[in-house]
């Protein structure tokens, strides 16, 4: 007798837990691995199952893709571009683009980008760290990614990140929308109906259409004009995607329009998601968060004294890179928990039997879920819902991968991702920049962000940190802290690095002083200890110096190793 996974509910559960629907998946994954849901128009089962998970991505790879309901739901917007289509029409384009993305000339110009991009980001943090500014990062990482995949994609400065401004700044929305709406449709079983009327969120989406086919079109023509124009040859920006692909089929805007669109999707939102999602978990773990920040610093031999973001940037090479294996590791067990896409559908094309036994029947939806698997105990150990970066390293500190089938966040098989090594090279590029140079918290800690309901695992609204240069201080700032001995020790710290140290005497005999005079080289200056705040950390202590707070830059550390941590800063 043939066997069914067991069955979990119906579609109508999904849609009463819809806020929290990756948690309720994962709560059904933990009872029964694989289960299905009783759907009125075709059957659904959802799996966290590697074994199952190979043979749908792999192993009987041909059975399964994206059928004609997903491309029909996403048509409008990505055509027939990589995501949407099966068969000969994927293969062909899976094969060019594979080919660019594996060229020097897109790896090259893709790290300039995306190095120009996170100094911008890194300015605007100083900015907002010396202002003490709260900032909302979701908002800057879809800006910034937006900027890196206009320039790479198409050689256009959109400048998002600089304010709001002109028309690639609309196509930027319509596009964020655009993507939202299609979304919907998966859920909306009227699209077609309001579709044909052209009311609703239908409407809205085909407005959004205009604005995106109007300005993608006008860049297409522009480019191969300036392909046929000889005279502007040396104009012609041959590095981004955009160009290269005009270079191989000129005669179908069409053709470049999918493939574009398609390039825009799949290089941006995950990118910005991921950064999101890496802040808050590094905000959540300071001692991370330091240990990434240490390793940084020692790979950029940045321990002596850079005092900018570009001069910090500029010690990135890729060998620097390259050995930033913790940050390797945090990014993937960021990605782990937080994968970009939580949850991937595929059509059944026709009937099967799965790994663990049961059927499957054609038309059936099979998704594999990378949110879930990301927190599966058999799968990762009693520890998997936890945040341990170091369970991705060997015992020489270096990063090793795991098997694609139990960690999907990229997908795995023939199709899996394509820009990997591209998102890992941004990701570490702004990450290092960022987090070499400044210090995270969140405004408020005691908020959960919550992920919205879309193809992509978006946090839900704003993201507020507030930043803390992690730059020397500046000239004539004093610590003061209580070490081994009894006494309070005034310390003056220069851009240089540690100075002199003078006593100040016992904690009680330090409130009846007004104001004391250390001098260290040529700087003298007058301190009033009654600026005295206990401070028990080294982070607390840098995010004190940097709030303003300080009564004339004193700062009183009880922490008895704190000495030795700030020397090692
Ligand atoms: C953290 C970042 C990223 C994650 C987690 C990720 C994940 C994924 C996943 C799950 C798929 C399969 C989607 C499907 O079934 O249709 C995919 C496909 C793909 N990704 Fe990524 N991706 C990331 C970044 C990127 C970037 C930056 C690019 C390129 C700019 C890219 C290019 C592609 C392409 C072209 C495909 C389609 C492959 C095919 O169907 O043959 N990805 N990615």
């Amino acid at each position: 007798m043939k066997k069914y996974h067991p069955t979990a509910g119906t579609v109508f559960d999904l849609l009463m837990n819809l806020d929290r629907l990756h948690h309720y998946m994962t709560d059904l994954a933990e009872k029964y691995k694989t289960y299905r849901l009783i759907n009125l128009f075709h059957g659904e089962v959802h799996t966290s199952d590697p074994a199952n998970v190979e043979y749908i991505l792999k192993t009987n790879f041909k059975n399964y893709g994206k059928g004609k309901h997903n491309h029909s739901v996403m048509e409008d917007l990505l055509g027939d571009g990589i995501f949407t289509v099966d068969g000969e029409l994927w293969r062909q384009q899976r094969k060019v683009a594979s080919n660019e993305f594996s060229t020097k000339v897109l790896r090259d110009f893709s790290s300039k980008i995306f190095m120009e991009n996170a100094i911008k980001l890194g300015n605007i943090m100083s900015k907002a760290a010396n202002s003490k500014q709260i900032l909302d990062i979701n908002d800057l990482f879809m800006k910034a990614t937006m900027d890196s995949i206009f320039k790479v994609g198409f050689g256009i400065n959109l400048d998002n990140l600089s304010g709001p401004s002109g028309e690639g700044v609309r196509f930027s929305r319509a596009f964020d929308e655009a993507n939202t709406l299609v979304f919907r449709r998966f859920v909306d079983i009227t699209w077609k109906i309001k579709k044909f009327l052209n009311i609703g969120s239908e409407a809205v989406l085909k407005k959004n259409m205009k604005v995106i086919d109007e300005f993608i079109y006008k860049v297409i023509q522009i480019k191969i004009e300036q392909m046929h124009n000889l005279k502007d040859e040396f104009l012609f920006n041959r590095d981004d995607v955009l160009s290269r692909f005009v270079q191989i089929n000129d005669r179908d805007p069409k053709y470049l329009r999918d493939i574009i669109l398609n390039f825009v999707l799949a290089g941006k939102d995950p990118i910005a998601i991921t950064m999101c999602w890496f802040i808050y978990m590094l905000c959540k773990h300071p001692e991370v968060q330091e240990e990434v920040a240490k390793e940084i610093k020692e790979a950029t031999n940045t321990l002596e004294e850079v005092t900018n973001v570009a001069d910090f940037a500029a010690r990135l090479s890729d060998e620097a890179l390259e050995k930033m294996q913790y940050l390797h590791a945090a990014l993937t067990e960021t990605i782990r928990l937080y994968p970009a896409l939580p949850v991937d559908p595929k059509i059944c094309f026709s009937d099967d039997v799965l790994p663990d036994g049961c059927n499957v029947k054609k038309g059936d939806v099979v998704a594999y879920m990378p949110y879930a698997m990301g927190k599966m105990k058999f799968i990762w150990g009693d520890d998997a819902p936890e945040f341990k970066p170091r369970r991705w390293l060997d015992h020489n500190g270096r990063f090793h991968p795991e098997n694609p089938f139990k960690f999907t966040a990229f997908q795995a098989g023939p199709r899996t991702c394509l820009g990997r090594e591209f998102a890992y090279r941004q990701l570490k590029i702004f990450s290092s920049v960022l987090l070499g140079c400044f210090m995270f918290k969140l405004s408020d800690e005691t908020k959960i962000p919550k992920y919205k309901i879309s193809i992509n695992l978006h946090i839900d609204g704003p993201l507020p940190v507030r930043v803390f240069s992690r730059f020397p201080y500046p000239r004539n700032t004093f610590l003061l802290w209580q070490d081994q001995s009894p006494e309070v020790v005034a310390m003056l710290i220069t851009s240089s690095g540690l100075t002199t140290s003078i006593s100040l005497g016992k904690p009680a005999q330090m409130e009846s002083r007004k104001t004391v005079l250390v001098t260290s080289g040529l700087s003298k200056v007058a301190i009033d200890p009654k600026g005295f705040i206990g401070i028990r950390s080294v982070a607390d202590a840098v995010e004190y110096l940097h709030s303003g707070k300080t009564n004339g830059n004193v700062v009183v550390c009880i922490d008895p190793s704190f000495s030795q941590q700030m020397a090692k800063l």
